[in-house]
Formats: C-alpha cells, sequence, structure tokens
C-alpha cells in the first residue's frame, strides 16, 4: 500500500493532456481483435484496466503489440475465431473487462475461467450472467453471482431482445457483444440512454447495427456474424480524467487551466454540466471531431460555487464523477443534494458509503441516504479535518483516491490517503500531471 498526503497547492495553470479514454480504450483492443487485418490505435490508455484487457485478448489469440511512438498495433483474426483461453482470464480491478468479455465469449462455443482483485471480486455479475444466459451460455459463478467464475459459451447462441432493468453500459455492451457472433439480430432496449462508444465504434468497424426509440427508449439492433473491417481508431481523453482536474482548477484559488482534447460525447459529459449549474466557469474551445467522438479544449477558471439540486436524470452521463463532484459540493456554497445513485454502490467500492466516510474525517458536512448524499459545503473556506491523523480509505478504488486527493488541495491540513496505488489503474501519470499544473 502506497499512503500519501495531498495539499494545498499553487494554483493550476497551464496547459494539461489527460490520457485516452477508458471504456474507449477497452472497445478499441476488442473490436481490434475481432476484426480480420491489422489495426492500430493511438491513444490508448495505458493504465491497468486497458492492460488487462490487452492480456486477455492475447490469451485469446490476438497479436497487440505496442511500438515506441506510442501506437498500439493488433492483429485480429476475425469473428468467431477467437481461440479457448487456456489459463484464466485476470480481470484485475477491471468491470468493464470482466462484463464485455463474458459477452464476447457467450457465444463462442468453449470455457473461460474469470478471476479478479478483492474488489471487482465483490461485484454483481448477475446482471450479464442473466441475459447471456438467455442467449444460451452458462455460467458457475461463486456465490451471490461473482468472481471467480466460469462460463460455458453457446455452441449455437440464440438472439434476444432485451430490455436492460439497470442503466448499464456494461450490460448493453454486453448483449451487443455477444450477438456479434449470434446469428439473426439481437435487439438490447435501452430506457434511459447510457454510453454509446460500444454503438458508435461497432459502427464504425462495419457491423450492420440499427438505433432507434420507441416510447422514449432507446432501441439498439445488432445483426449477427457480419465481419468487422479492421480500422485505425484514435483515442480522445478521458472526460472522466479530465473531471479531477476540472474541479482542482475550480477550487484552488488562482487558477486557470487549460486541459486539452477531453472527450464531451453528450452521454458523458454531465459533470460539465453540473459543474455549470453551480457556477463553475467552463469554457469550450476549439470544439472538433476525434475518433468519431465530440472534443473540445475546456478552459476551468477557479470559480466561487454553490451548491446544487444535481437531476437525477444527469446520473448515467456522469456516472463516474460523482466522487469528484462531491469534493467540489464540500467547498460550495450551501447544500449539494443529490438522489437516485443507488448504481455507485456496486462500483469499485461502495461510492456513497467510501465517499461519505472519507470527507467526513477530512472535515466535510455529509448525509448519508440510500440513494444519494447531501453536503453542506464550507462556502470557500478550507477543509478542517478531524485531529486523529487517520488516513481516508480508498478500498481499491481509483476514483475515491484520486477525489480525496483533490479534496486535500482545499483542505487545511492535507488529506492522507491510505492508497494510491488503485490510480494507476485509469490515471497513472495523474499524480505527475498534478504536479505539473499546480508548479
Ligand atoms: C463503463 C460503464 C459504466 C462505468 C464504467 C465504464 C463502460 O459502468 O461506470 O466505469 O465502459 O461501459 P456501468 O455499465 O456499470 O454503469
Amino acid at each position: 500500500m502506497a499512503s500519501h498526503t495531498f495539499t494545498t497547492s499553487n494554483p493550476l495553470r497551464g496547459r494539461i493532456r489527460v490520457p485516452g479514454d477508458k471504456s474507449i480504450s477497452h472497445r478499441a483492443l476488442m473490436f481490434s481483435s475481432l476484426a480480420v487485418g491489422e489495426s492500430t490505435i493511438e491513444g490508448l490508455l495505458e493504465g491497468e484496466d486497458v492492460l488487462a484487457t490487452a492480456a486477455a485478448m492475447r490469451q485469446l489469440g490476438a497479436q497487440i503489440e505496442r511500438s515506441n511512438d506510442g501506437v498500439w498495433t493488433v492483429h485480429g483474426a476475425g469473428l468467431g475465431s477467437l481461440l479457448e483461453p487456456h489459463q484464466a482470464l485476470d480481470m484485475g480491478n477491471s468491470g468493464t473487462s470482466t462484463r464485455l468479455l463474458m459477452g464476447l465469449l457467450a457465444s463462442h462455443g468453449f470455457t473461460a475461467t474469470f478471476v479478479g482483485d478483492a474488489s471487482l471480486s465483490g461485484r454483481p455479475m448477475n446482471r450479464v450472467i442473466e441475459p447471456l444466459s438467455q442467449m444460451g451460455a452458462s455460467f458457475e459463478a461463486s456465490s451471490g453471482g461473482t468472481l471467480p467464475l466460469m462460463l460455458r459459451g453457446a455452441f449455437a447462441p440464440v438472439p434476444i431482445r432485451y430490455r436492460l432493468p439497470v442503466a448499464s453500459a456494461q450490460v448493453k455492451s454486453a448483449v451487443l457483444l455477444a450477438g456479434l457472433n449470434t446469428p439473426g439480430i439481437t435487439t438490447v432496449i435501452e430506457p434511459v440512454a447510457t454510453r454509446d462508444h460500444t454503438e458508435r465504434m461497432l459502427a464504425g468497424f462495419g457491423a450492420t447495427l440499427e438505433i432507434g426509440e420507441d416510447n422514449g427508449e432507446r432501441v439498439i439492433s445488432i445483426h449477427g456474424e457480419s465481419d468487422l473491417k479492421s480500422q485505425h481508431v484514435v483515442v480522445p481523453g478521458d472526460p472522466s480524467s479530465a473531471a479531477f482536474f476540472m474541479v482542482a482548477a475550480l477550487i484552488v484559488p488562482g487558477s486557470d487551466l487549460v486541459i486539452e482534447n477531453v472527450g464531451l460525447n453528450a452521454t458523458r459529459a454531465g459533470l460539465v454540466e453540473a459543474l455549470r449549474q453551480m457556477g463553475g466557469s467552463i469554457e469550450e474551445l476549439n470544439p472538433r471531431e476525434v475518433g468519431g467522438e465530440p472534443v473540445a479544449d475546456l478552459r476551468v477558471k477557479h470559480s466561487v460555487l454553490k451548491g446544487a439540486e444535481i437531476d437525477p436524470a444527469f446520473a448515467p452521463s456522469m456516472i463516474d464523477e460523482f466522487p469528484v463532484l462531491f469534493v467540489a459540493a464540500a467547498v460550495a456554497e450551501g447544500a449539494t443534494v443529490t438522489t437516485g445513485l443507488e448504481e455507485l454502490r456496486v462500483k469499485e467500492s461502495d461510492r456513497l458509503a467510501t465517499m461519505a466516510a472519507a470527507l467526513t474525517l477530512a472535515g466535510a458536512d455529509v448525509e448519508e441516504s440510500d440513494d444519494g448524499l447531501t453536503i453542506n459545503g464550507t462556502g470557500g473556506d478550507l477543509l478542517k479535518g478531524t485531529p486523529s491523523g487517520a488516513s481516508v480509505e480508498t478500498k481499491l478504488d481509483h476514483r475515491i483516491a484520486m477525489a480525496m486527493a483533490i479534496a486535500g488541495l482545499a483542505s487545511q491540513d492535507g488529506v492522507s490517503i491510505d492508497d494510491t496505488s488503485p490510480i494507476a489503474t485509469s490515471f497513472p501519470t495523474f499524480t505527475s500531471l498534478l504536479d505539473q499544473a499546480s508548479s
């Protein structure tokens, strides 16, 4: 465990670039591995979660290499030609790798075992086991439907029409990926829109996909057994990583920071809206398209933040950004109320409980309910932690570690984090970029 204390810093200024989008990076590796021929990926996130996907795809038969200029090359063998893995697929901390790969393998007639770290081994997999079983796969999971689990892919998979019971891009993607190697048309109905990188990128790789609307619900259909064509993928910067720097620049007086090349897909950009609603100055410069995704440079200036009631309809478009939003709320003026966030309880940690405990230890005024937090902010004053000297517990959750590091920038005595190592799952350069922006 690598503990570290984060304290008040100089203003954040200049220009920084955050690493590639995690969701898009996983998908780029998986889809390239299914396409015939050589694909190249520029801007791939080289974090542990994505490297777990790369290792798994190699075990399944893809040839994946990184060249010295940072471009990744993938030789795929074509849809349906994945190989049975000889060893367990180690998914580390990564829920996205696990659930998407379970989908992909559900329609390949062989067996695979999935294992992961303590955090991932506590996360619910029944949400994918259920639809994938309907398609013909079978599973032997640990009690409560968790990892380690064994998957027996279907020899003759059947297409389904599946309405998502939870707003989850991972479940949607798992079913669509199973549909890729299934004859006929597999359909997912989404009552609430979630991130749409799978649909966008599959279309880019030449899959036949129809996206419509029925009674306000998104309906996505994929035609099985059509070949994917190799591509050059450019991965935009991750808005979920940029989020920590957005909040840092908003709360540290004197800051004026440009974060370049941030993905602003509407299904991901909810935090920008929420922070603007709180009075945050965030300007979008040079809007453009990168790899089929909207992107801009964000200029963020220190702002007097006011508490707000966050509309639960925003939740899916900022689901990973709540830990750092709670930090902004802790130093805003007045109350911030969040509701409708039960999904946060099944992320890398129970993010409502973990953030409530961490922020309280750091001196914030936090009330936890079943489905959200209410936070009374300091009105711009520094947080004053309890003098116990105890470290906040990050529970193997990268976003808790980074959110509480940002809280440290607005804390009189600093915030000590028990373990910063999980940061490497999604943002290995986080601490050095923070030093760069505030030096
Ligand atoms: C992701 C979807 C979200 C998100 C996760 C990445 C994806 O999870 O929290 O970090 O890449 O599809 P859910 O599908 O569980 O909401």
